[in-house]
């Protein structure tokens, strides 16, 4: 199948609807009736008061006054684009069930959309933050998301903290500012507060967080998640996205100038090289590990704010996606979309990861809040390229018109689903897993180690890299204005490298630490170079 007749996939046929019909040539109301003259009002007299009578000035502006609708509460900022999914071949089957993963010959259009965090939707582009990189595969068994950063680690470990975390990241509460930056005294407030924030603080002020391109950009999974495949066998899996470019960075110094220059740089450079044909690739590779090992890595697989190290679970590339399409509409399409980490299909299931978790609930809430109605997955871009089927009906703007009597189930009335056993059906099961426990709010100690990732990736870093590192931390905490905030941080960075804070210490006015603690974290990362020198694969 070429490029050209995977854009004539269904996909396409449903935003048929959004397509500016090429035959028509006159301006209409809403309701199609021919427009004589837009350019003038209709007033008694030529210099009189407007009439209320006037269907289209009024109509014309009332939808005007409505087009806004909330931006997202993070990741407001976002560039969207179409294409497809083609696995390599049929090695995951032994794996997972899901088909869009296992089977060559099946080609699944996606729509992803990048995204900043924190800023506004008019915020720049090449500030520094993580990315977002969502991807909705609208496979012949539902959609399927994967909703990742550009960052492997995460800030947090559960997700009650969460909007914490986000009321500290973004602009100020009382003046809104800074509108798209970490230099603020919240956020390296509570950067200060919450250790377990230190391995993604590494990364935030690596290069990687000032992507040169979204095609040049890497995808992480973050969580570990779930795979199964046919006998019902389970497998944890982390999802990683390589782009065939490479992963490439700005300096700080031209992130800086773009930011004024040119805020939409980004956005620009991805509908740019799409146009042109130059379509953006990114390989999809997973890590996979046996449920016999889960204990087997001196962290916690469901800990966030973990990466596995791929010297211990190299990374298996199972497919390629291609973005081969821009959006026809921005609002329809990239705003509208809405993704969800619990829009799962057969053969991949959560784990307990509490942030994961956490998440399940969230992206729906919040876009009930977005989209006032739950018909939002009604919309073209959120629509299944499978039949949907049950008995959801009403709420504000629905679109499907439910027919016959049974709009519940069982039924015998006909109309609705067929009456059958639920095995019978074979839908979505969830992953069999035992659990047990005493309720209780208490993180587990394989959550307990906070800074021998931070670490290990400050060591993987080349000499340059760790230069930029130093000067992203002078500059983002020579921002802060309190001293004590600034102290903490440095207190933190002790832990991951006590070079390293001595030289941040220097450069923001804070007397340098002495030893201890960076002795012992250097023997804890000893011990896990160790392992994973001893160790290829597990
Ligand atoms: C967007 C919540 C962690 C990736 C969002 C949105 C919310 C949210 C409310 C806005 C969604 C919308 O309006 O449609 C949370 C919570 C988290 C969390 C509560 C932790 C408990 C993460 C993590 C990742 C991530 C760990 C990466 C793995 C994204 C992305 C988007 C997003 C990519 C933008 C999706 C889009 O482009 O529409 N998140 N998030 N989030 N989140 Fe999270």
């Amino acid at each position: 199948q070429t490029n050209r007749q995977v854009d004539q996939n269904k996909k396409d046929q449903q935003l048929e609807t959004f397509r500016e019909n090429p035959q028509e040539q006159y301006l209409t109301t809403d309701q199609g009736v021919r427009i004589s003259d837009t350019d003038n009002s209709l007033t008694a007299g030529s210099r009189g008061p407007t009439l209320l009578e006037d269907f289209h000035f009024r109509e014309k502006m009332t939808h005007f006054d409505h087009e806004n609708i909330p931006e997202r509460v993070v990741h407001a900022r976002g560039s969207g684009a179409h294409g497809y999914f083609q696995p390599y071949d049929t090695s995951m089957t032994q794996y997972t069930k899901a088909k869009f993963l296992v089977n060559p010959g099946l080609i699944t259009p996606v729509f992803v959309r990048f995204s900043t965090v924190v800023g506004s939707r008019g915020s720049a582009d090449t500030v520094r933050d993580a990315r977002g990189f969502a991807v909705k595969f609208y496979t012949q068994e539902g959609n399927y998301d994967l909703v990742g950063n550009n960052i492997a680690p995460f800030f947090i470990q559960d997700a009650i903290k969460f909007p914490d975390l986000v009321h500290a990241i973004k602009p100020d509460p009382d003046n809104e500012m800074p509108q798209a930056s970490a230099a603020h005294d919240t956020f390296w407030d509570f950067a200060s507060l919450v250790p377990e924030t230190t391995h993604m603080i590494m990364w935030v002020l690596s290069d990687r967080a000032i992507p040169r391109s979204f095609r040049m950009m890497e995808g992480f999974g973050v969580h570990t998640f779930r795979f199964i495949n046919e006998e019902g066998k389970g497998r944890f899996v982390k999802f990683h996205w390589r782009p065939l470019l490479g992963s490439h960075s700005l300096v700080w110094d031209e992130a800086q100038k773009l930011a004024g220059k040119d805020p939409d740089w980004l956005r620009r450079d991805l509908w740019e090289a799409i146009e042109k044909g130059n379509y953006p690739e990114y390989e999809l590779a997973v890590q996979i590990v046996e449920e016999e090992d889960e204990h087997a890595f001196g962290f916690d697989l469901l800990d966030a704010t973990k990466i596995i190290p791929e010297e211990l679970v190299p990374l298996q590339p199972i497919g390629k996606m291609t973005l081969n399409r821009n959006p026809d509409n921005f609002f329809a399409e990239t705003e509208q979309v809405a993704f969800h980490p619990g829009n799962l299909v057969p053969g991949i299931d959560v784990t307990n990861d509490p942030l994961l978790q956490g998440r399940l609930f969230s992206y729906l809430d919040t876009q009930l809040n977005r989209f006032t109605s739950a018909n939002f997955t009604e919309v073209p871009i959120n629509k299944p390229v499978c039949p949907v089927h049950n008995h959801q009906q009403n709420g504000f703007m629905r679109q499907t018109i439910n027919k016959g009597k049974a709009n519940y189930f069982p039924n015998s009335v006909g109309g609705g689903c067929p009456m059958m056993a639920p095995e019978a059906m074979g839908g979505y099961m969830h992953y069999m897993e035992k659990v047990e426990g005493h309720k209780i709010r208490e993180r587990s100690e394989s959550f307990k180690d906070h800074y021998t990732q931070a670490s290990l990736f400050y060591h993987s870093m080349t000499e340059v890299e760790k230069k930029h590192i130093l000067e992203a931390a002078h500059f983002e905490l020579g921002k802060v204005e309190s001293e004590a905030i600034r102290q903490r941080m440095i207190g933190n960075f002790a832990h991951v490298d006590l070079e390293f804070a001595q030289k941040v210490a220097e450069g923001v006015g804070i007397d340098p630490p002495t030893g201890k603690v960076a002795e012992a974290i250097k023997d804890t990362v000893k011990a896990l170079k160790e392992k994973i020198s001893t160790r290829k694969s597990v």
